[in-house]
């Protein structure tokens, strides 16, 4: 992956930086194991850029590196300006020039040894990049306090929604508390800033339930040690009926003084075994999983019984808003899923303690490859929140289709909700910077497996890789991120690279043109979710519909006369939904219902806008692989036919969307196709 070594040293390339590199003088520091971490990486990394590895001293002169946290050494202190460590809070670092005579030295320091390794990662990635000078004075200070990945991974060492082999973390409920791909990870995800996991699947089953118990949490420790010397807090998804299920307790009521008390034991012994230990996870009342709602209670009744036995130890609860009626009558046209997370939760802001904070899905519906922001996200004001996005391509390719999701949630993230007046993004608010959130920022739904390349499509490696750098600074642009990644992944070409964030760019708009048009969404085969089956959930109980008949297509979710869910924002982005001549093309069908003979904002009708885009998608298919067979020779023969292998399976996807969906609804509308192109 992005770490990944033995590409040929380009010594002119790092110019006079080169001098600074053989001699790394250390700070004695006790301290965690983190310390010893960010030495061992910026040794081991130096040597796999340069082809010769540092010498580690504890004094020196001449040009060197050297680093340390601040008061660690004079070296390091009189590099740092007054007030300098404070604004670096916990996780922030510097790496800077210093010259002082006979010492000429690069620091890399942090106020404490965390923000040092992420001082010594991104030294190393400016280092593989060419993006470092001997003049270098950065200072990078992480926009979002949790940072976090989640996993869907099963004991039994299967994947949910995993496109990229089996669970890294166990095989036949056993945990592979050893393994060293668990360290690589871990690597991985530091590189990146990532400071939280959840090891374990939010549909929590059977032997998952007792992850919490003394059957498995030395192993669960062992665990938490590997991620912790990489500065990252492991976090459960616990089973809300744990209780019961374990055999204890004949209720789960979060208001039964038994219950309370039996979370309070368990709680304690988590913390026995792994003392940093994050928090809990929860899906609850949700697609069946257990809940508070069982015994009449509500969701801040069950958060906060959770947040009680963790306060004690600094944990917190992260309760998932993904809430609905999974039962629903497909006849019924007043119900509407996306409403529900809003409906739930909005209600109870003010009743939440302040260690439990509300995980909430990019849009009100899941993982779509288009859907507009959650009006959940900033919506209540005294109710600490986490975004949540999927980087796993459930919905979006699975990892056989190229799609770079940087730019979507970028989408997201930059999404004004106007809660507390213009500069409402989503951005701030998942900061803690429009309400004043005591715990927020952002986690998503990680897309690895034990496949040799992590991540089943090699070019899916970057969803992971850039959904570090964009939470660490959602200012980063998606293309920057993207040559980044294609730098430290396959080598220093800049020619290629450009290509293949090209390729990424492109990927995503791509994907939506042959797929589900104008933010409708749900046009997948049901439970699988690849490949077109457009009534595959028309009839069903999910709430996930597209109302087209033989007029036209699309869900009224306006308040005049639809469901009324374009109510839940704010005024202004109301009203742009609402209103048929203001709201966006691509969420056109999200919102309104309309004849297929409906203008679009771009001139065309609804019905050819259907058309020419599941063409084109399929074009620009062809041309992605064309510009990607330009690149052999450039890049690794093994890694280059595997993305040839994926970029062909894509094409043949695309042509059925194309042809599924045109077909279809030439079916329903009976309206020739402009162009006269195949439909069938
Ligand atoms: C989706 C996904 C499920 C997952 C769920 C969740 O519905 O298909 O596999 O469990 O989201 O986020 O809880």
């Amino acid at each position: 992956a992005w770490l990944q070594n033995g590409f040929e040293p380009d010594h002119a390339a790092m110019g006079p930086i080169h001098d600074f590199l053989q001699q790394i003088i250390t700070t004695a520091q006790a301290g965690s194991g983190i310390y010893q971490t960010a030495v061992q990486e910026l040794v081991d990394g130096i040597r796999s850029i340069t082809g010769q590895k540092p010498v580690c001293m504890e004094s020196g002169s001449g040009r060197y590196l050297t680093l340390g946290t601040i008061g660690s050494s004079s070296f390091i202190d009189q590099s740092i300006e007054a007030g300098e460590a404070e604004r670096l809070g916990d996780e922030g670092f510097v790496i800077r020039k210093v010259d002082r005579g006979e010492h000429v030295y690069i620091v890399l320091a942090g106020k404490t040894e965390k923000g040092l390794l992420y001082a010594v990662f991104h030294f190393l990635r400016l280092l593989k990049t060419g993006g470092l000078t001997d003049q270098v004075d950065v200072t990078e200070v992480p926009k979002y306090r949790l940072r976090m990945v989640n996993h869907w991974d099963n004991m039994d060492g299967s994947v949910e929604r995993g496109y990229a082999g089996q669970s890294i973390f166990y095989r036949n409920d056993v945990l592979l508390s050893r393994s060293a791909r668990v360290r690589d990870y871990a690597r991985l995800l530091a590189s990146v800033g990532i400071n939280g996991i959840a090891i374990n699947n939010v549909n929590v089953h059977r032997h998952e339930t007792r992850l919490i118990t003394e059957v498995y949490l030395p192993d669960v420790a062992r665990i938490a040690d590997i991620f912790r010397n990489y500065g990252i807090r492991l976090y459960l998804s616990v089973n809300f009926a744990a209780p019961i299920e374990l055999g204890d307790l004949r209720t789960a009521d979060p208001l039964d003084a038994d219950v309370q008390k039996w979370w309070k034991e368990k709680a304690a012994d988590v913390y026995c075994y792994v003392p940093d230990f994050g928090g809990f996870l929860v899906k609850a009342d949700s697609e069946n999983r257990p809940g508070p709602f069982t015994y009449g209670r509500d969701h801040a009744d069950g958060a906060n019984m959770l947040a009680e036995a963790l306060k004690p130890y600094g944990g917190i609860v992260l309760w998932r808003c993904f809430v609905y009626n999974c039962h629903q009558d497909w006849r019924d046209r007043t119900t509407d899923r996306a409403r529900a997370a809003y409906d739930h939760f909005k209600p109870l802001d003010g009743r939440f303690l302040d260690n439990v904070v509300l995980q909430i899905k990019n849009g009100p519906m899941d993982f779509q490859v288009r859907e507009p922001v959650s009006p959940l996200i900033g919506a209540m004001e005294k109710t600490n929140q986490i975004v949540e996005f999927q980087i796993t391509q459930e919905y979006t390719g699975q990892q056989k289709d190229v799609c770079y999701l940087i730019p979507q949630w970028k989408e997201v993230l930059d999404f004004d909700t106007r809660i507390k007046g213009e500069g409402s993004t989503v951005k701030e608010i998942a900061a803690g910077l429009v309400h004043p959130y005591v715990h927020s920022g952002i986690t998503a739904v990680s897309n690895i497996g034990d496949d040799l390349n992590w991540t089943g499509h090699h070019l899916a490696q970057a969803n992971l890789y850039g959904y570090g750098r964009l939470i660490w600074n959602p200012e980063l642009s998606s293309e920057l991120i993207a040559k980044e990644w294609a730098l430290l992944t396959f080598g220093p070409n800049k020619a290629a690279a450009d290509t293949i964030a090209d390729i990424l760019m492109a990927s995503w708009p791509i994907y939506e043109k042959y797929t589900s048009p104008l933010g409708v969404g749900w046009m997948v085969r049901p439970h699988y979710h690849y490949g077109p089956d457009i009534d595959g959930y028309e009839y069903s109980k999910w709430g996930t519909y597209h109302f087209a008949d033989c007029h036209g297509i699309g869900v009224d979710r306006t308040q005049s006369t639809g469901t009324g869910y374009s109510a839940q924002y704010e005024k202004a982005n109301s009203e742009l939904y609402e209103n048929l001549e203001t709201c966006p093309d691509e969420l056109l069908l999200f919102f309104h219902h309309v004849p297929y003979t409906h203008r679009l904002k771009s001139g065309k009708t609804v019905i050819q806008h259907i058309y020419d885009t599941h063409f084109e998608g399929v074009e620009q298919v062809e041309q992605v692989i064309s510009r990607w067979r330009g690149l052999e020779g450039d890049i690794d023969a093994e890694r280059y036919r595997h993305v040839c292998g994926r970029l062909e399976a894509q094409l043949e996807n695309a042509k059925e969307w194309r042809d599924v969906i045109n077909t279809y609804f030439y079916r329903k509308s009976a309206i020739p196709d402009e162009k006269n192109r195949v439909i069938y």
